[in-house]
């Protein structure tokens, strides 16, 4: 189902010369308005009564997280690591995609019903909270993307692109998705 993923990779560092102006589609921009977008959920799953309404935001948290730590790895993470030579928080960001995977699958092959799925979910939204923080704090992943000679934009316009493709397959593979098929969105690595 994965489409296989074509490595046109164009530049994405700045010329030197070229000022870091923060445009509205840049790609910190994109990936912040992604983490509030998911907090939202969160907050309303916590205070939701129903289960299919808790089943709906599981649903929606889980398929936004998928393809927000998809686009992160297959195109932010590598052009960060390559610009900022940051080992060590390239390598913990990608450790907690990982983890967060993990509860992910859980979750999607489980429902309201289960006696451990707000448990589930309530630990994904801490593990989210913590990754979120990691990558958004002073000094952190998109502090010193900023810093450095990443072209933002240009990688705006790309996670903006893989973002769009990946939500058009989920519509149309949504069946398999809900059996919790996670081996079909692996990470690009
Ligand atoms: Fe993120
Ligand atoms: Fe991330």
């Amino acid at each position: 189902m994965a489409k296989a993923r074509k490595t046109t990779r164009k530049s994405t560092r700045r010329a030197k010369s070229s000022a870091s102006r923060p445009t509205r589609n840049d790609a910190i921009t994109l990936l912040k308005a992604d983490h509030r977008q998911v907090e939202d959920w969160f907050e309303q799953f916590q205070s939701a009564r129903a289960g299919s309404r808790k089943q709906e935001l599981a649903q929606k948290i889980c398929q936004a997280l998928k393809v927000h730590t998809q686009i992160e790895a297959e195109i932010f993470y590598p052009a960060f690591l390559e610009a900022t030579q940051e080992k060590d928080i390239h390598h913990e960001a990608e450790v907690e995609h990982d983890g967060a995977k993990k509860l992910i699958a859980e979750i999607e092959k489980s429902g309201p019903e289960d006696d451990y799925f707000d448990a589930r979910v309530t630990v994904l939204s801490e593990m989210i909270k913590h990754h979120v923080n990691e990558e958004e704090q002073r000094d952190g992943m998109f502090a010193k993307a900023k810093q450095s000679d990443m072209d933002l934009a240009a990688l705006g316009e790309q996670l903006a692109a893989r973002k769009a493709e990946l939500m058009d397959g989920a519509a149309t593979g949504s069946r398999s998705m809900r059996r919790g098929d996670a081996n079909t969105t692996q990470l690009g690595r």
